[in-house]
């Protein structure tokens, strides 16, 4: 018999899985070794302004599609949009999901590869070089590589296989703010160093001229990633929710959250970076080779990288489990008696797919393709075209295919007024999002440059 569609069991629920979703590697691992890659300050301030008039409207897009149809990823835009072939956004978005999920994976294990080494005392006492080698040591040995990244699947598939509520729901609401707590602790290190205030002016003040084209796509790219908007799985998420349920309101939480884990992931990285004398340009290993290095010069420090490392695992999977979700829910459609044995395959299957990303910083270092290796290629294809192209197509559904009334209808839940927040969300996903999103890939491909 077909059972009944889940649902989130509390509001509070929804949101810690729909935080633990955005918040995850993007705010803490891939934003400090983009900012150090693309200049610094002023990377910043074009990330800001992009997460609030970009990614924050595409958010909530994303929920008002999700919660107004009630359905997957798929189902939902044949909804709004019978008969046509508007669910391409939706199966686009589960195919990148996959191959986001599979490169995802390989730096989960990235972490649970830390974890042991911190657990067993490797991570203390080394100096700035050997912090470096030993990263790069560790993840180029394959079968290491691939034995984390399997593990990190197969905790992700067995939580999805059970369903998220009891156990997500209710862990991420003591995970979350405890991840909060240890980035404090974190910081208060990172700022009595010795000097700090190249990090932060690093960090914190704009030099434009620093800034390429590219930089700006990679700050789109980066809004849309940490914020998991563009691949229609925040579509999924809400759709476990309530009528009730104030959607504007928890958008704007979720991206006030995610500000603020970047904002401090790139305060403990960058005074550090700098006054050990690491470089802010070292790319996907930046978090890996400075953190230890930061606790190390801490009284317990090794406990703490332990905690923290624990924390920032659970917040790659809250994440993983969203991307994972995804899928399963467009394939079962809300049959539950499926889920399982779906989950396993299209777990397996993205494994299996993300053994060449594992194996790029080690045996596969020398293949490329345009140029990248398999995990540099995942995630450009991903952030930097998959995802804004993602968000540029759901920007273009929703004010054309949803009426107004039933966009107004899914705004207004919950609260009272909002007559003109809405007029200006609907300006901002109608005009400002498509545009903003059209002129930075044109710049990028040099349209403007002559
Ligand atoms: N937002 C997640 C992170 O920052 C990644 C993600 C992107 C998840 C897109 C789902 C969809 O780690």
């Amino acid at each position: 018999m077909k059972q009944q569609r889940e649902q989130w069991s509390s509001k509070l629920g929804f949101l810690m899985a729909a935080a633990g979703s955005a918040i995850g590697l993007g705010a803490i691992w891939k934003f400090p070794y983009v900012v150090g890659t693309s200049g610094g300050g002023a990377f910043f301030l074009i990330f800001l302004l992009f997460t609030l008039f970009i990614g924050l409207p595409m958010l909530l897009a994303e929920f008002i599609i999700g919660r107004g149809s009630q359905k997957d990823a798929i189902t939902a835009y044949r909804t709004f949009a019978p008969g046509t072939r508007w669910d391409l956004i939706g199966i686009m978005g589960i195919i990148s999901s996959c191959i986001l999920l599979a490169f995802y994976s390989v730096v989960g294990g990235w972490i649970i590869i830390y974890l042991v080494e911190a657990i067993s005392g490797r991570l203390s006492g080394l100096d700035k070089g050997e912090y470096s080698h030993l990263f790069n040591s560790l993840i180029a040995n394959p079968t290491v590589a691939v034995a984390a990244q399997f593990v990190f699947m197969l905790i992700t598939i067995l939580i999805v296989a059970k369903g998220v509520q009891k156990g997500i729901e209710r862990a991420s609401q003591i995970m979350m703010p405890a991840l909060f707590i240890a980035f404090i602790i974190l910081i208060i290190r990172s700022l009595t160093l010795s000097d700090v205030g190249e990090g932060i002016k690093f960090f914190l003040y704009p030099n434009f001229s620093s800034l390429s084209s590219k930089a700006i796509l990679y700050a789109l790219g980066q809004s849309f990633f940490a914020l998991s908007v563009g691949f229609s799985v925040m579509v999924t998420y809400s759709s476990y929710l309530s009528k009730k349920e104030n959607l504007p309101k928890s958008a704007t939480i979720i991206v006030i959250m995610n500000i603020f884990i970047s904002l401090l992931a790139g305060l403990a990285i960058f005074p550090a970076v700098f006054s050990f004398g690491f470089k802010p340009a070292a790319g996907p290993g930046l978090l890996f080779v400075v953190l230890p290095a930061v606790f190390d010069k801490m009284p317990f420090g090794m406990v703490f990288l332990v905690i923290f490392l624990l924390l920032f695992l659970f917040a790659t999977f809250t994440s993983a489990f969203s991307l994972l979700e995804i899928i399963v829910a467009a394939i079962t459609k809300g049959d539950n008696t499926k889920r399982k044995k779906v989950t396993w395959i299209t777990g397996m299957i993205i494994f299996i797919i993300g053994i060449p990303s594992a194996l790029s910083y080690g045996v596969l270092s020398d293949f490329k393709i345009f140029g990248k290796t398999p995990f540099d290629l995942s995630d450009y294809l991903c952030s930097n075209i998959l995802l804004p192209l993602g968000a540029l197509s759901i920007a273009i559904f929703t004010p054309l295919k949803i009426p107004r009334k039933k966009l107004w209808e899914e705004f207004k839940a919950g609260m009272t007024g909002g007559r003109r927040l809405f007029a200006l969300w609907f300006l901002l996903i109608r005009y400002i999002v498509p545009i903003a999103i059209i002129i930075v890939f044109l710049d990028v491909i040099g349209v403007f440059k002559w």
